[in-house]
């Protein structure tokens, strides 16, 4: 398949989902997740098999991408806190380890950057490979997603596309959640 495509808000109208969507509609072998609301409050008790079913198909989706680009909004200064939790449902699968990955902050210019900053630790800690090239900041109007900025974000995940490569083992510190 292609990349899977995971937006970090839940928001009907979502501007980061709509920037997701362009990507889709001009890259269809890309999947557009849509389960972060089904995802249960990460609990490590129920990270034993088997793992709840939105829990299986968020890794499973991981597991057959080719990458994994991120296009989350900012709160508080952080990541949102229903995002975080994919995130670290994503800590004892392992999938994402040496996964492809890369993000479009798609807020206006100067805003986002907390978010992102704590984005590139949680994917560094899973172990995932930070394509820098398919890292990048465009601002999206919250009206629409012009013409013009469809084709740049369309950029940022060809280039991650391109950046796709053979996966390693994960080590033991990056598939447990510490029990
Ligand atoms: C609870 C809350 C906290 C927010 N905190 C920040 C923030 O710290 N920094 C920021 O740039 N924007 C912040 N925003 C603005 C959102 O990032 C902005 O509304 C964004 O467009 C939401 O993305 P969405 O359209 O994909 O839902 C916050 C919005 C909400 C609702």
């Amino acid at each position: 398949m292609g990349l899977l495509l995971v937006s970090g808000s839940l928001r009907t109208g979502s501007t980061n989902t709509e920037a997701l969507r362009a990507i889709a509609g001009a890259r269809p072998s890309d999947v557009l997740y849509d389960g972060i609301g089904a995802l249960p409050h990460f609990d490590p008790d129920l990270d034993v098999d088997p793992v709840p079913p939105a829990v299986a198909e968020l890794r499973a989706a991981i597991a057959t991408a080719d990458g994994v680009l991120f296009c989350t909004p900012e709160y508080a200064g952080e990541l949102p806190g229903s995002f975080k939790n994919l995130l670290d449902w994503t800590v004892g699968g392992g999938e994402i380890y040496e996964k492809p990955v890369g993000w479009i902050n798609v807020a206006a210019e100067g805003r986002g950057a907390g978010a992102h900053a704590a984005l590139r630790i949680v994917l560094g800690y899973v172990g995932a490979r930070i394509v820098d090239d398919a890292c990048a900041a465009i601002a999206v109007p919250r009206t629409a997603v012009d013409a013009d900025t469809a084709t740049r974000l369309v950029a940022v995940a060809d280039a991650l596309s391109r950046a796709g490569g053979a996966r390693g083992t994960p080590p033991a510190t990056a598939g447990g959640t510490g029990r």
